[in-house]
């Protein structure tokens, strides 16, 4: 038996066959929008089955839980501008439209202004505009509409065969007679530290779940389809092929830190996992959360209100002492004989055509960022 959805029953709200031609109504998504649509119509955001009613938005906003009292840290909300939110009625049913063509409708339940800057204060310990999920909150439109969704059709996929629903994954858990599954998220290429880590936590359950983000990331942060060859080429090389399933999250990222490290595991939890990684700075930015703030953060729940088992790790890194990776946990050598490179250092470096050391990142993935960043660069 597979692990149970949050709320306990996998939500399916797509319906490819749902009539929408003679509604009136129009929502303009945007990219978070649209993927957030998408996840919730395929049972990724369960128990969610639509964008947060004004209750739900202030009890996930001040409480990290809906309204019914089952956790949810980070508020799924649909912006509009005031010129659209003047042309909705509340009962009615209007079309979610991207780029000129229908992903969904929604039976508008609620039209709401919300207080943005308690919701940045609270979800992400800040209200700082340099912090990229803050600005991106304060961007998007002012008032928010509330209601059950239906996803009449799916995005088109970059990466269609690393593209599953959640009753895919659940399904290809099974097949595999995986009964532990850790999930791992990842914006980055997979580091010696992140490889570490995966590995450990293979050594006690039955497979891995490579979950990477790509959906909508920060500018600078490594392109989700150069990320995508690295991991490959990593997988395939470095990693037992029965143990391990890649699979893309088409979720954008917020960069919440804690709040969102809670939202990332129960959404694996959907998707079938047992397990969760919880590392050093868990979808963090720049200075803004404590390094293990996202692990203390699952302490202010019951083990059975989260439901999946989080697997905490300490920094990892090479110690050239160790002569082998390690964690603050297991290494008894100071700073110096420790490789440690920032996100941004390796960015650089990368850009800039430098090698990093193996110690650092595998040198099959080092080749597939370089030369990916230098095409993008001539693109
Ligand atoms: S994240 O924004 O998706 O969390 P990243 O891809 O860097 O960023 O991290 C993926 C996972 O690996 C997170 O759980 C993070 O905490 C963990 N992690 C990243 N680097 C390290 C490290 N050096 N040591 C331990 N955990 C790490």
């Amino acid at each position: 038996m597979t692990i149970q959805p949050h709320g306990g029953e996998l939500i399916n709200r797509f319906n490819p066959n749902e009539k929408y031609e003679h509604l009136q109504l129009e929502i303009p998504l945007d990219g978070i929008a649209l993927s957030d649509l998408e996840l919730i119509g395929v049972g990724a955001y369960s128990p969610l089955d639509g964008f947060l009613s004004q209750e739900d938005y202030k009890s996930v906003v001040e409480n990290m839980r809906l309204a019914s009292g089952i956790v949810w840290s980070i508020p799924i909300t649909l912006p509009v501008t005031e010129e659209v939110a003047a042309t909705l009625k509340v009962g009615e049913k209007a079309k979610l439209v991207f780029n000129g063509e229908v992903y969904g409708t929604i039976e508008v339940h609620e039209i709401y202004t919300p207080d943005k800057s308690i919701e940045a204060k609270n979800v992400y310990g800040t209200d700082d505009l340099n912090h990229p999920g803050v600005k991106k909150l304060f961007e998007r439109p002012n008032v928010y509409v509330g209601g059950k969704v239906t996803l009449v059709k799916k995005t088109k996929k970059l990466f269609p065969d690393y593209t599953f629903d959640p009753k895919e994954t659940r399904a290809l858990f099974e097949e595999k007679g995986w009964k532990s599954v850790v999930g791992f998220q990842t914006r980055n290429p997979v580091h010696r530290a992140h490889e570490y880590i995966q590995k450990v936590a293979l050594e006690i359950v039955d497979g891995l779940f490579l979950n990477p983000l790509v959906g909508e990331t920060k500018s600078d942060d490594i392109p989700a389809k150069i990320r995508m060859e690295s991991y490959e080429v990593l997988l395939d090389k470095y990693y037992p092929k029965d143990r391990v399933q890649l699979g893309v999250f088409l979720a954008a990222m917020r960069y919440a830190g804690p709040r969102e490290a809670i939202f990332h595991a129960l959404v694996r939890k959907n998707y079938g996992c047992t397990h969760f990684i919880v590392g050093r700075d868990h979808a963090g930015v720049g200075n803004y959360y404590g390094t293990y703030d996202a692990q203390k953060m699952f302490d202010n729940f019951t083990p059975e209100e989260i439901g999946i088992t989080p697997l905490k790790f300490e920094h990892s890194f090479y110690c050239t002492e160790c002569d082998g990776m390690a964690t603050t946990k297991t290494c008894p050598h100071d700073a110096s004989s420790r490789i440690i490179l920032s996100g941004t250092k390796v960015r650089e470096m990368l850009r800039n055509g430098e090698i990093p050391p193996s110690t650092f990142s595998r040198k099959e993935v080092v080749e597939v960022l370089i030369r990916g960043l230098r095409e993008e660069v001539h693109s």
